[in-house]
């Protein structure tokens, strides 16, 4: 459908060796984008062709510049970044280290905003462009032993809604998808618990834990016209999570056990 048609816009995914970016690499691949996927680690497997890899730690300018700078090289224009890469962070509040802190903030709220100023001073010569951060039903809930991580994230929303406000006059949109529980590894260690999956499952509305491909839609939705009129959202995709009130007295005794 024309209204959705994002064939051969370039299209940055960070975070793409892991379970969400990767589905997202591979979903924009198949709908015809030119998909540029970085990460830390080297997706395994790798990414089907031609799905090109570049070796990116987010949280360090240089390299983010220079993976723009590639990006362009090859392609000649970024017209979406997806800022996805983001690592967890485990540890009861008043145990958390300050190097702890740093890495999660450095990964998840500095990368987002280094990808994003490195795209734009790409995107406002070109005339425009697409912002899409991945952010968090974390952005909005808090969660015990997730201290960093949900200020992280909270950091993602408020960075979504300033840079659309101060880029909309350059045409690049900004706006933001708030996942609820995906099966991926990055909680992988949490869902294997069924004291932890089983109020999850009951306080989710749609009764069940998204697989990753289940966000490729969305981020298909912000990267094209059909949602030109958007920006500075952040869309939420859990499965009814935050509209039934996130976490219960159901649910937080057995985040409490796990402690
Ligand atoms: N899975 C969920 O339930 C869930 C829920 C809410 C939000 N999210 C968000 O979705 C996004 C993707 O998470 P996921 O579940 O696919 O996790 P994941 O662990 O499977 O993937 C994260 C990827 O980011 C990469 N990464 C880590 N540090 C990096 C760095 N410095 N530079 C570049 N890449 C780096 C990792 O190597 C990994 O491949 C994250 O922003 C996460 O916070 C996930």
């Amino acid at each position: 459908m024309e209204l959705f048609d994002i064939s051969g816009r370039v299209v940055v995914v960070t975070g793409a060796a892991g379970g969400l970016g990767g589905a997202i690499a591979r979903g924009l691949d198949r709908v015809g984008a030119k998909v540029v996927a970085a990460d830390v680690h080297e997706p395994k497997p790798p990414l089907e062709d031609p799905i090109a890899f570049l070796r990116t730690d987010v949280s360090r300018r240089s390299e983010v510049d220079a993976l723009i700078e590639e990006t362009c090289r090859r392609f000649g224009r970024i017209d979406v970044m997806v800022s996805n890469a983001a690592v967890g962070g485990g540890a009861a509040a008043e145990k958390e280290t300050e190097e702890g802190w740093d890495q999660v903030m450095d990964v998840n709220a500095k990368g987002p905003f280094l990808c994003a100023s490195a795209s734009a001073r790409k995107m406002i010569p070109q005339g425009g462009g697409c912002i899409i951060n991945i952010a968090s039903v974390l952005s909005f809930l808090g969660h015990p032993t997730a201290v960093s991580y949900c200020a992280s994230k909270g950091a993602v929303a408020q960075l979504t809604r300033t840079l659309a406000i101060e880029w909309a006059k350059y045409k690049i949109r900004v706006n933001a998808i708030a996942p609820g529980f995906f099966r991926t590894q990055l909680n992988a260690g949490m869902l294997a618990s069924q004291a932890y999956l089983k109020p999850i499952i009951a306080k989710t509305p749609l009764g069940r834990i998204a697989e990753p491909d289940e966000i490729v839609g969305t981020v298909i939705y912000l990267a094209s016209d059909a949602s030109s009129f958007m920006t500075g959202s952040i869309v939420v995709v859990d499965g009814g999570d935050l509209a039934a009130g996130g976490y219960t007295d159901q649910t937080l005794p057995y985040i409490y056990d796990i402690l």
